[in-house]
């Protein structure tokens, strides 16, 4: 697989894949467009895979409502097929009209690749408001742009808070939250933690989760897909495992413990760990590919909707993994020492383990004698998430034209 860096775009290489402003795919015309009335401009940006989920249904929704046009830009930070292409293909998502080819690289290198050339797109065009989803580099260096340039921005999933800062996510969360104009939580805890910060309330609005929206949308298709078979797994026989937070994967020895503990577990069952390609590295370079769990490349969002939806169990450092066990009612074991999803403890399957290999065993063999079950589905995960999101910032256009 090839491994893209970020180069510092010369004016050049930023034109080159700017659209020009003749182009028909500035802004996307919804099937009903009213031409009467001049639509509201949406410029919603995505980077990485967990994006692609997210926004695919805000996008959905907005393409249905004549009261919008969008335009679509990718930043780049994903780029192997089965990071992007796949999500973009099989979620329905419509090519990027921009792709800005950052890679991958530093924080910093990313954020500022994002905001170079982001920053010319967004002069060019003036949108009416920027959408970001998420915790990702490219969300944040996306409010900050928009936010630079005066452009309301509108961030969806607003308020998680870890209190973590070393997790470059919640950097990623703070500055984005305290640059936005529209505040579209989750869960409850998002609201309380933007009030808490001192947001306006006028700001912060709780729709739901958007992510499950995508999860509703995908159940059925995802069941027809054929990964127990062509992994050889049985329906509720198998553990899932992920990881991919550099507190988990960066240091070797860490990295070996959390392995060998998997493979532990698999004295009971059978346990596939897809690979993120920043794991996979961390693997190769340690030796710890031959390990005795079903190692496979990082799966598209069908399959591995399927992986997870018939699992026994499921272990992970992901955020999103743990919201759609929850709906899923799937045991879950976060395998870090905090989470910025409390709703998934409090009303789901998800159980913090910490990092201790020994005690994340422990917890997996007793989850397997005594699955959780979901209390019920937290408020507003129920496949509308992003109805009530277009419906706010439809709201804001009539107001502001009135
Ligand atoms: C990023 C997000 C993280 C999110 C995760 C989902 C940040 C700070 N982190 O982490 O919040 O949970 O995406 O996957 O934004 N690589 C490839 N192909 C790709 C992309 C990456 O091979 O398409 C490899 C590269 O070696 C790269 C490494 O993975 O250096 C890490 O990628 P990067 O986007 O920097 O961060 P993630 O770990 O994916």
């Amino acid at each position: 697989m090839q491994r893209r860096t970020v180069q510092s775009p010369t004016i050049s290489s930023v034109r080159r894949v700017i659209h020009r402003a003749d182009d028909p795919r500035i802004y996307r015309q919804p099937q009903n467009h009213d031409v009467a009335r001049r639509p509201f401009l949406l410029t919603a940006i995505v980077g990485a895979s967990p994006n692609f989920v997210k926004m695919a249904p805000i996008l959905e929704e907005a393409g249905r409502r004549s009261a919008f046009q969008y335009r679509l830009i990718h930043t780049g930070q994903h780029y192997s097929p089965e990071m992007s292409a796949t999500f973009f293909d099989e979620l329905g998502m419509p090519a990027a009209d921009l792709n800005l080819e950052i890679g991958s690289g530093s924080h910093t290198a990313q954020a500022a690749a994002v905001m170079l050339r982001l920053e010319t797109e967004l002069n060019d065009r003036r949108p009416d408001v920027v959408l970001v989803v998420g915790d990702v580099n490219s969300t944040m260096a996306g409010a900050l742009v928009a936010s630079k340039l005066g452009i309301p921005v509108a961030h969806i999933e607003a308020g998680l808070r870890s209190f973590d800062r070393r997790m470059p996510e919640e950097t990623n969360r703070l500055v984005t939250d305290v640059l936005s104009d529209y505040l579209f939580a989750s869960e409850p805890s998002g609201v309380a933690n933007l009030l808490a910060e001192g947001i306006p309330k006028e700001k912060i609005f709780f729709v739901g989760n958007v992510m499950i929206d995508t999860l509703m949308k995908f159940r059925d298709k995802a069941a027809q897909t054929g990964v127990l078979d062509r992994l050889g797994l049985n329906s509720r026989n198998y553990a899932v495992a992920t990881l991919h937070r550099p507190s988990n994967v960066d240091g070797m020895e860490h990295l070996a413990s959390l392995v060998n503990m998997l493979k532990e577990l698999s004295r009971h069952l059978p346990v596939v760990f897809p690979v993120h390609p920043r794991t996979r590295e961390r693997m190769q370079g340690a030796g710890l590919t031959e390990c005795g769990l079903i190692l496979t490349e990082p799966l598209g969002y069908l399959e591995f909707l399927r992986l997870t939806s018939e699992a026994r169990l499921v272990l992970t450092d992901s955020g999103g993994i743990q919201e759609e066990t929850t709906i899923l009612q799937v045991a879950c074991l976060t395998m870090r020492e905090n989470t910025e999803r409390p709703i998934t403890i409090e009303q789901g399957t998800n159980r913090l383990v910490g990092t201790d290999p020994k005690k994340m065993l422990h917890a997996a063999l007793d989850t397997l004698n005594a699955p959780p079950q979901s209390l019920a589905p937290p408020e507003f995960w129920d496949g509308k998430a992003s109805a009530r999101i277009l419906d706010v910032l439809e709201n804001a256009i009539f107001k502001s034209s009135n």
